[in-house]
C-alpha cells in the first residue's frame, strides 16, 4: 500500500511512509493542533471519550487517528475509494476502538451527528462552495473548528492577466522562481461566489475522465474548480457561521517551513471557536 503524505506508526513497528520521513504525530502540524485543542478543550482521556471529534478530507488518517489517541471519538470522512483503504489500514493496525472512518462527500458531515471539535486541514480550498460548507460546519460543530487553507490575495496583478499567466509567466515561475514573491497558483481576477470576494481555482477539466479523477488523491472530487476566499471574506464567513472567536495559529510552520510561509503560499491556520 503506497502512502503519500501521512507517515504513522503502526502497532506492528512499521513506518506508513518509513524511516526517512519524520513521523506526523511528531510534526509541528500535529503539535500545534494538540496544544490549541489543550488550551481550548482541556480535559483527561476519560473526560475526552465523550467528546467527538471529525477530520474532513482525512487523506491517510493519521489527524483522524491522533485524535482518537487523544481520547476523542473520532471519525474521518474521505470521498477516494484509494485514501479511505489506506485509513481502513491504519484502523486495521493500530488498536483504537474509538478511530473510525466514513466514505462520503464532507457535505454529507450533518449526517454523522455533532462534533465537540471540527478539523479541516487542506480541504475548503478544494470546494467550489466554501461559504455554504463553512455554514455546515457551523451548525455541526459544538465547539472548536481548526481550519487551515489557502486563502486568495486581494491585489495580484498576474491574476489579471488571463491567458498570460496561465500559460507563460505561471508555467516559468513553476521553473525558474524568478520574481516569484507570491506563488502563483494560476487563479482567476477577483470575483464574487456566494456573495463573497476570492478567486477560483482549477482542478481538473469537466470532460475529466471519472478514474483519473478519482486516482488524483490530494484534488477537489465533485467539484473540478474550487474557490478561495479572500482572507477577510473568509474570516466574515467564519463569524457568521457561528464562531465568535477567530484566531490565526502559526506554530504550525514549526522549524519545517520557511518563515515567510504564510505570506508565500497565501496559506494559514484558523481557530474558530464558540464560546
Ligand atoms: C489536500 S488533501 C488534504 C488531506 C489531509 N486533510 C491533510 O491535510 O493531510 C485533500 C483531501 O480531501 C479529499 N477530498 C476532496 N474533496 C472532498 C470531498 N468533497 N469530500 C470528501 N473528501 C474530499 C481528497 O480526496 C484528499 O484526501
Amino acid at each position: 500500500m503506497q502512502f503519500t503524505a501521512h507517515n504513522i506508526l503502526l502497532n506492528n513497528g512499521k513506518k506508513t511512509l518509513g524511516d526517512d520521513h519524520i513521523l506526523f504525530s511528531d510534526s509541528a502540524v500535529w503539535t500545534s493542533i494538540k496544544s490549541t485543542i489543550d488550551l481550548f478543550l482541556p480535559g483527561s482521556r476519560e473526560e475526552r471519550n465523550k467528546l467527538r471529534s471529525v477530520d474532513l478530507g482525512c487523506l491517510e488518517g493519521a489527524y483522524t487517528a491522533e485524535l482518537a489517541k487523544l481520547g476523542f471519538d473520532s471519525l474521518g470522512i474521505e470521498a477516494r475509494e484509494d485514501n479511505i483503504a489506506k485509513c481502513n489500514y491504519v484502523k486495521e493496525n493500530l488498536n483504537l476502538p474509538n478511530l473510525h472512518f466514513a466514505q462520503d462527500d464532507v457535505r454529507n458531515v450533518a449526517n454523522y451527528g455533532k462534533f465537540d471539535v471540527t478539523l479541516c486541514y487542506g480541504l475548503l480550498y478544494h470546494l467550489n462552495d466554501p461559504v455554504d460548507f463553512l455554514k455546515r460546519i457551523g451548525d455541526n460543530t459544538n465547539k472548536l473548528l481548526l481550519l487551515n487553507t489557502h486563502f486568495a490575495p486581494e491585489r495580484d496583478i498576474r491574476y489579471r492577466l488571463g491567458f498570460l499567466n496561465k500559460y507563460v509567466i505561471g508555467p516559468i515561475q513553476k521553473r525558474t522562481h524568478f520574481l516569484e514573491y507570491q506563488k502563483n497558483y494560476r487563479l482567476s481576477a477577483l470575483t464574487k461566489n456566494e456573495g463573497f470576494r476570492g478567486r477560483w481555482f482549477k482542478e481538473w477539466s469537466p470532460n475529466q475522465d471519472r478514474a483519473k479523477i478519482e486516482k488524483s488523491l490530494w484534488a477537489s472530487y465533485n467539484n473540478n474548480r474550487s474557490f478561495w476566499l479572500c482572507k477577510k471574506d473568509l474570516t466574515q464567513a467564519l463569524h457568521d457561521a457561528g464562531f465568535n472567536h477567530v484566531f490565526e495559529q502559526f506554530n504550525y510552520t514549526g522549524d519545517i517551513f520557511p518563515d515567510n510561509y504564510t505570506q508565500h503560499y497565501n496559506r494559514t491556520m484558523f481557530v474558530a471557536l464558540k464560546q
